[in-house]
């Protein structure tokens, strides 16, 4: 790891408490807790970076330094997992620009989408998949995700050839809408899907009912959109002081609360918050270490949420 010392205690105390681990834990990269993809075994640290909206930007240099520091060092702490979309604005082709300017695409699982509004067909799925490439100067796709369902069945056959053909490490499909939860969990039963990508969070359980457990029992890795509501569960906390026994779980924050709810969820793989700010990716990461709450801790934690 490149990170120096000098850097990480710019970071803050997080980053820096980083320095005083011992070592790589069991089942622990650059420090993060990792869970696998069960049909490829790929290891994902649980905590990754949505790039829906703060990554859609014009080309000045001011507007993307930033982020290209959050996102090397999201790569130098141990961070891999990146979300992004075609239908982002210019959110992917940021993201490329960024990953083929500081060249650590192999030190990153990249996660994007045929997202098609209004398009349908074959053609329309290869010309995103091949755009998509070709912003992160790459002629493999970590994981494909049909966005929102659109056009499923023509693009689920292509992104199946597409993987068996070695293009595509694995395949998938998202929503962020309870109402299309009924044709995503038909969807989650066809053939040779590796991951599902599902809006969860601790004010919006919907998806614990059905959809997290059919994918502990279909064996599919799941993505966790939305994990802050967009921004909600911070809203409703306010300023208010973290309960004591959150420091029983390493939780330091209000961020650290919500995704650790989240990603203690034994369904759930990785957890992808939007993040554009240094000071949130290193809050974010830290969810990504220490303890976990149990399923009674979760409940207390959801009880007290809920009691604000
Ligand atoms: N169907 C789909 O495929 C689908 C749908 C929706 C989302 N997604 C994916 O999921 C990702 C996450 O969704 P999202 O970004 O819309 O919502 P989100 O992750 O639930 O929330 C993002 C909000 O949380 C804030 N935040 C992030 N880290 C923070 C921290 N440590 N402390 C305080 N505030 C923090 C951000 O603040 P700032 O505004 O200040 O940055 C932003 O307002 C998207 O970027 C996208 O990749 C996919």
């Amino acid at each position: 790891m490149a990170t120096t010392r000098r850097e990480l205690l710019r970071l803050g105390a997080g980053a820096a408490a980083l320095l005083a681990m011992p070592g790589r834990l069991p089942g622990q990269e650059g420090g993060l807790i990792t869970r696998a993809i069960p049909n490829t075994g790929h290891e994902l640290p649980i905590v990754g970076i949505g790039t829906a909206r703060r990554y859609d930007v014009g080309p000045e240099a001011a507007d993307r330094a930033p982020l290209r520091e959050v996102l090397a060092t999201f790569a130098r702490l141990g961070g891999s997992v990146i979300d992004t979309a075609p239908s982002y604005g210019a959110a992917e082709q940021v993201c490329g620009d960024i990953v083929r300017e500081l060249g650590n695409r192999d030190r990153l699982f990249i996660a994007t989408k045929i997202s098609l509004r209004g398009l349908s067909g074959r053609d329309a799925g290869i010309a995103q998949m091949q755009q998509s490439m070709t912003r992160f100067g790459t002629e493999h796709i970590d994981l494909m995700q049909i966005h929102s369902l659109n056009d499923w069945q023509t693009q689920l056959e292509l992104i199946r050839e597409w993987k068996e053909e070695g293009r595509l490490g694995s395949i998938g499909i998202t929503t962020s809408f309870d109402r299309q939860y009924a044709d995503f969990e038909n969807v989650m039963r066809e053939d040779g899907i590796d991951a599902i990508q599902v809006d969860y969070a601790i004010d919006n359980r919907g998806a614990e009912e059905r959809i997290l457990p059919l994918a502990a029992e279909r064996r599919l890795a799941v993505l966790v959109n939305l994990p802050f509501s967009r921004g909600r569960t911070f809203e409703r906390a306010g300023s208010r002081a973290l309960p004591d026994w959150a420091a029983d779980y390493g939780i330091e924050s209000w961020a650290q609360y919500f995704l650790k709810w989240v990603v203690s969820h034994p369904a759930v793989t990785v957890a992808i918050p939007g993040t554009a700010r240094l000071d949130y990716l290193i809050d974010n990461l830290a969810a990504a270490r220490g303890a976990m709450p149990d399923e009674a801790a979760r409940q207390r934690m959801l009880s007290y949420f809920e009691s604000l």
